[in-house]
């Protein structure tokens, strides 16, 4: 669903007041169990909880707006990805989320990480992640970043252009080391939900083309590096992929690639990486494929193509990132304004405004996400209304939660929760209208625990070194 915009559908798209997706529900307090997390529920009283803590208490404890981690669940959710997928290696996509006690919780499940720049690196060994186990991402890696991962000892670094061999050889050179690599391919294919187009043109800025040459001409120029060891390509399709159909004809077009390579060097290359971009539900509409489904899926097509090719089975790796940490994730707020505004043909929407917005989740505003939202601190019994939940930053398109319906009653001081919202929303928060970021806190067995503190004012008066010549209130 993809709403096409600049100034326009999005502030005001009053043509069809609810999308085709979005039914009335018949219970306005009902918790689609597809949605939540695994630990949340709504107590007798009407409260939700998670992982047994109560919203009003996590509000009370660390105000609103704030990101609650259901521990438990993102830790089942990187196990169930390790197990299903194994002996494929599982590395969790750290732009999706990352603090140093996720680290933590992957480190002891055994997962890999990959992180995308030298600031998710650092973290990452902070929190004490195995090197080896880290796959370092990036179209334009700076030098100061290639040398700290080599310096790390990272476990191997996904190269994504020519200038970066040069630059790796240069410093691998420099430091008397050799960096274990895998070239990023681009397949041509390029997916999201449940729509992809197989002959996608090459016009992005990550990868080497395929179709153009270009790939195999840097796994060349890797193989007779005397500091670089090519142990494989590497390619990422796209987001939100419900089911394994764009994987198969990525697969093909990388086995391919493989294959064409050892007719060339003689050498087949041991490590396939399949990237991530696993689907999950933002609202009750979205249908991802299991795990189990998809692991088996994906296991079939790669052996497949590779007897198709005269190939043994590589070794192989995913990426999943807001497959384990996004349905681990809730967003919850308060409500400040509640606003209806009429849209023509006698209907009305309800515009519900709270304490966050496109500041903690640029998902909606950045590229149409839909996403979903219940009423977190009461049991209603009033008639579910079309509503758009908003946030408090000066621009239209600051929109959370673009279609929903919540009862009629919803008012100033009620709670609101978004499912669903543990990636990319915290990871990619700004501090637009001087605005600070919310904390994130991970809750498991009725206690909370502060991953990310609240940012202060002081944190971002910190960055500024004008004059102050007025008085802080
Ligand atoms: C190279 C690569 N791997 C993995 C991911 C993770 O994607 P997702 O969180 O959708 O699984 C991304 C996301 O952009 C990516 O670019």
């Amino acid at each position: 669903m993809t709403h096409m915009h600049v100034a326009g559908a999005i502030h005001a798209d009053a043509v069809s007041p609810a999308p085709i997706w979005l039914t009335r529900p018949d219970d306005v307090n009902e918790l689609s169990p597809n949605l939540w997390s695994t630990g949340t529920r709504r107590e007798p009283d009407g409260m939700m909880s998670i992982a047994g803590i109560r919203l009003d208490d996590i509000a009370s404890q660390v105000g609103t707006p704030v990101y609650v981690i259901d521990k438990d669940d993102f830790v089942a959710r990187a196990r169930t990805w390790r197990d299903t997928f194994a002996p494929w290696e599982v590395y969790y996509a750290g732009k999706s989320f990352l603090t140093l006690e996720v680290v933590r919780w992957l480190e002891a499940e055994g997962l890999g990480l990959d992180v995308a720049s030298g600031g998710e690196l650092t973290v990452a060994l902070l929190g004490g992640m195995d090197p080896a186990r880290i796959g370092f991402h990036g179209n334009n890696k700076s030098t100061e970043e290639l040398r700290l991962g080599l310096q790390a000892g990272v476990g191997c670094i996904i190269i994504d252009s020519a200038d970066e061999i040069t630059r790796l050889e240069r410093l691998c050179r420099e430091l008397g080391t050799t960096a274990k690599v895998l070239i990023r391919v681009t397949t041509g294919v390029e997916a999201h939900t449940h729509e992809y187009i197989a002959t996608a043109h090459e016009d992005q800025k990550f990868g080497f083309s395929i179709l153009g040459g270009q790939a195999l001409v840097g796994m060349v120029r890797c193989f007779h590096s005397q500091h670089i060891e090519l142990r494989g390509i590497h390619s990422h399709i796209g987001s939100q992929i419900f089911d394994t159909s764009a994987f198969e004809v990525a697969a093909l077009r990388t086995l391919r690639l493989i294959a064409q390579f050892k007719e060339a060097t003689g050498v087949e290359l041991p490590h396939l990486g399949l990237g991530g971009g696993f689907g999950i539900a933002y609202t009750k509409a979205d249908d991802p494929a299991p795990v189990a489904a998809l692991a088996q899926g994906l296991k079939e097509i790669v052996a497949h193509e590779c007897r198709a090719f005269g190939l043994s089975m590589p070794e192989v790796s995913i990426e999943p990132g807001r497959a384990i940490c996004g349905p681990a994730g809730t967003a919850i707020y308060t409500v400040g304004t509640v606003k209806p505004v009429e849209i023509g043909g006698g209907q009305s929407r309800r515009y519900v405004a709270v304490d966050g917005g496109m500041s903690d989740n640029i998902r909606p505003a950045l590229y149409a996400a839909e996403y979903s939202a219940t009423l977190g601190n009461r049991r209603s019994a009033a008639d579910p209304v079309l509503s758009r939940v908003v946030g408090k930053h000066c621009e239209g398109g600051d929109i959370l939660v673009r279609d929903e319906f919540l009862p009629d009653d919803v008012q100033p001081g009620d709670l609101i929760a978004v499912p669903a919202a543990g990636a990319y929303s915290r990871a990619m928060a700004s501090n637009y209208n001087m605005v600070t970021r919310p904390p994130v806190v991970a809750a498991s067995h009725g206690r909370l625990q502060t991953l990310l503190r609240r940012e202060t004012m002081d944190d971002l008066l910190r960055l500024d070194l004008g004059e102050r010549e007025g008085i802080r209130e």
